[in-house]
This record gives C-alpha cells, sequence and structure tokens, in this order.
C-alpha cells in the first residue's frame, strides 16, 4: 500500500458522471489498459475463462463494483473497490471512514494466517489412549505434512501444530478429532489444509487402528483472525438536529443492544458483512467461508453476539473495534484468475494477504458505524430510499437525467415504489 498519487480523499466524487469519476480513478496509471478495463469498464471476466471455472457455465453474472472512498488504513491510502447489488452501502462506508479518517484511520493487523484442517477419527477403543497416541507421534507427522507443499514450504508456510480433541458427546458417541494447523502464507490455503488432511489420514490410522472419516478445513479459522479499532472525534459526530453526545450515546446503546440480542446480532453483523463481503467478492475470494467464519465466531461463546463494540475513550470520543477470522488470499484460485479480482488487488496495491485483511476488516466497521448511526437517529429508510429510489427508477425505465429526475419525485412524493413510478413514466411520455 502507499502511493501519494491515490489518495483516497475524493470529494466530489459521488457527483462526477461515470465517465469523469473513471477518468480520475487512476490517476498515476498502476493499471494496465486491460486491467483498467477489467476494473471500471466492460472487459471483465469472458465467458471463456468462466467456462474453465464452474461447470454447466452458459454465461456470467455481474455486479456493481463502486470505490470506497476516504480509507485510511495503517496509515496508507487505499481506494477500496466493492462488489455489491446494495444501495447505501458504499455510500456509507466512504462517509464513515471519512469520520474515522479525521480520528486517524484504521489502526488493523492481523494473527499469523493459520488455517485450521481437521481429520475425524473414528472407531478407536479408547480415546484417550489414542489421543496420546497420536501426540507421541506429533513432530513426525508434522514433518511428513511439511513435505507435501514444496512451494508453501519455501515460502515460509507450512505446519504448525497438531492438536487432538476428544468429542464426548456425539449422536454416534465419542470421537476423536485432530485439528491440523497449517501456516497458508498468502493463499487462502483451502487446497493446501485439504491435501495435507488427506495425506496424514494413513498414518493417524495406522498409529490409533482407527479410521479417519472426514479430512477438511474448518470455517471457523480463529487461528487466523483480522482485528482492526478505530477513533471518531466527538465533535464530528454532530449533525442536523443531533448533537455530538446524542450520536454517540446512541451508538453504543445500538451496540449494546447487539451485544445483548442474537435477534439484533444477526442483524448488526450483516451490515458488517455489507462491507465486508463487497472487498471480499471484489478481490474473487470465497465470501461463503468469510460469512461461515464470521458468524461461528459470533457465538464461539456459546451465545450469538456483535462482531463489533463500541464505546468512548478518555476524551469522550467514540472507538470501535472489530474481530472476526479472514480466511482470504492472494494468491491463486478466482483472485489469480478472474481479471477484476486481479485488477482490484492492484488498485489496492496489497502485497501482503495481511494488507487485504486489514482493508476488509476496516471496511466492515465503517459499514457496521454507518448502519448503527442512521439507526440511532434518523432511521435507515431516509439515506437508503434516496438511492433505492434511483433502482426503483431504472427498474421503471428511466435512462439519462430522467433517472435522477424520478428518483427525486418518489422520494418527495415518499412513495418510492415500482407501480409509482411507472404511472410518472407513463405520465411523463404522454
Ligand atoms: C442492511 O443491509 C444492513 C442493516 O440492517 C444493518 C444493521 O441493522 O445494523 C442496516
Amino acid at each position: 500500500m502507499s502511493n501519494t498519487e491515490y489518495n483516497s480523499r475524493r470529494p466530489g466524487f459521488y457527483k462526477l458522471s461515470f465517465a469523469e469519476r473513471r477518468a480520475q480513478l487512476d490517476p498515476g496509471k498502476l493499471l494496465s489498459p486491460e486491467e483498467f478495463s477489467a476494473l471500471a469498464g466492460d472487459g471483465g471476466l469472458d465467458v471463456e475463462q468462466a467456462d474453465h471455472m464452474i461447470e454447466n457455465v452458459v454465461g456470467t453474472h455481474n455486479l456493481p463494483l463502486g470505490i470506497g472512498l476516504n480509507f485510511l488504513v495503517n496509515g496508507s491510502d487505499v481506494l477500496v473497490p466493492m462488489a455489491v447489488e446494495e444501495p447505501s452501502v458504499v455510500a456509507g462506508a466512504s462517509f464513515m471512514a471519512k469520520l474515522v479518517r479525521a480520528g486517524g484511520g484504521f489502526t488493523a493487523h492481523t494473527s499469523q494466517p493459520e488455517m485450521i484442517g481437521q481429520m475425524q477419527l473414528l472407531d478407536v477403543n479408547d480415546p484417550a489412549t489414542a489421543r496420546l497416541a497420536i501426540l507421541e507421534k506429533k513432530t513426525e507427522l508434522l514433518a511428513e505434512a511439511g513435505e507435501i507443499d514444496p512451494i508453501l514450504k519455501k515460502l515460509g508456510g507450512g505446519p504448525r501444530d497438531l492438536e487432538v480433541r476428544i468429542i464426548e458427546d456425539s449422536p454416534i458417541g465419542a470421537f476423536l478429532v485432530l485439528h491440523l494447523i497449517y501456516d497458508v502464507r498468502d493463499a487462502m490455503g483451502a487446497n493446501a489444509v485439504n491435501t495435507a488432511c488427506e495425506r496424514l489420514a494413513p498414518q493417524v490410522e495406522a498409529i490409533t487402528g482407527g479410521r479417519v472419516h472426514l479430512r477438511i478445513l474448518s470455517n471457523l479459522a480463529d487461528r487466523r483472525l483480522a482485528r482492526v479499532r478505530c477513533t471518531v472525534p466527538l465533535e464530528d459526530l454532530a449533525f442536523g438536529d443531533y448533537t455530538a453526545e446524542e450520536v454517540r450515546d446512541g451508538i453504543i446503546e445500538a451496540w449494546a443492544f447487539a451485544a445483548a440480542d442474537p435477534y439484533r446480532a444477526a442483524t448488526h453483523n450483516k451490515g458488517i458483512m455489507n462491507g465486508v463481503d463487497a472487498v471480499v467478492l471484489a478481490t474473487g475470494n470465497d465470501w461463503r467461508a468469510i460469512e461461515a467464519g464470521a458468524h461461528a465466531y459470533a457465538a464461539r461463546d456459546g451465545k450469538y453476539t456483535s462482531l463489533s463494540t463500541w464505546g468512548t475513550d478518555v476524551e469522550g470520543n467514540l472507538v470501535g473495534t472489530l474481530e472476526m477470522p479472514m480466511a482470504v488470499g492472494i494468491v491463486g484460485g478466482a483472485t489469480k484468475v478472474h481479471p477484476t479480482a486481479r485488477a482490484a488487488l492492484k488498485l489496492m496495491q496489497v502485497t501482503t494477504v495481511a494488507e487485504l485483511a486489514e482493508i476488509i476488516v476496516s471496511v466492515g466497521l465503517a459499514q457496521n458505524l454507518a448502519a448503527i448511526r442512521a439507526l440511532a437517529t434518523e432511521g435507515i429508510q431516509r439515506g437508503h430510499m434516496g438511492l433505492h429510489a434511483r433502482q426503483v427508477a431504472i427498474a421503471a425505465g428511466a435512462e439519462g437525467e430522467q433517472v435522477d429526475k424520478l428518483a427525486s419525485q418518489l422520494v418527495n412524493e415518499k412513495t418510492v415504489r415500482i407501480d409509482r413510478a411507472e404511472e410518472l413514466m407513463k405520465e411523463w411520455s404522454q
């Protein structure tokens, strides 16, 4: 990250035309013409590439790609590509990133990129004895796992530890679970971990006399965490008729609701994932893995709760944190094959997976702030409806300047509905 031409403060960017925005996007020409067109044009994934990615391909499926602005992460400016279909998400994250910027930006870090591979060991005579027999051979098993992926080994990755758990209570009685802890460096790591588990299984069976059943990574990647914190200066929170204290305390009360109640926590965390998934998707990463990890982590203490926290510092400023598993990669899979994903990573100038994870959690925290700030004050519908109205206008057949005209009319009438939009279109065409 870090290149002065890529200042992510772009005042008025949203007011520019599509063409003007594109012209401003890459001032230092970081992207080649092909990369630029993959990110900000119509040169994304072609059907031939798509045909090699999955089965039964008949086409591709597009999403809008917007740029999250104002992000300052660990002192570096970053333009954040976000692929998402929902209005307000990009605007909300960008606005909150601006407030956070005034407090010094986002401070983020990650743990080691360690994934967990699971092996389910059945049919052992005595689970406790089998557990110790495996642990006695830990060095040999890790050495064997270390030879599987020479490239990862060269990059400093590979197996780190082997843990054995006894699951006492299951519908089929007790069994063992081995956790192979595997440092996957800049990869998402599914292939490396699954291969390692499959390779070790016969040895584990020989040691214990048992039967290794499942061999697969866990999406509860709680050894591969990304963490971020931010401060919003108190005075920057005031807006409209709301005092800064009212906004700050309203945000903290909103968070307390999510911290205490799983029904609210699910929606609160969905707001975080609006931002997280948009970057995960733009970079070609597996958003289902990130979703699974996030929600399992939110329930790690036996009760589903908020992934973020909000409070105050000694000066009364608003402070927020977010911690969640972040199993993303920047090598391999769609991150390398999908032209838009490659260009998205290049635009962000990330060189390590840790940098990408740090940006993603920053966007998640900004998105969470946008949602609960709105909910704690004027409600979500006001801002949302303005943007939603544009979609309704387009759905009703509006084009060009008509889109904004029709959207404003719908908002003014407080009737953002397709039937009314179509009615107006009909009236205007007569
Ligand atoms: C909508 O996509 C997300 C929100 O519901 C999040 C929240 O309630 O915190 C607005």
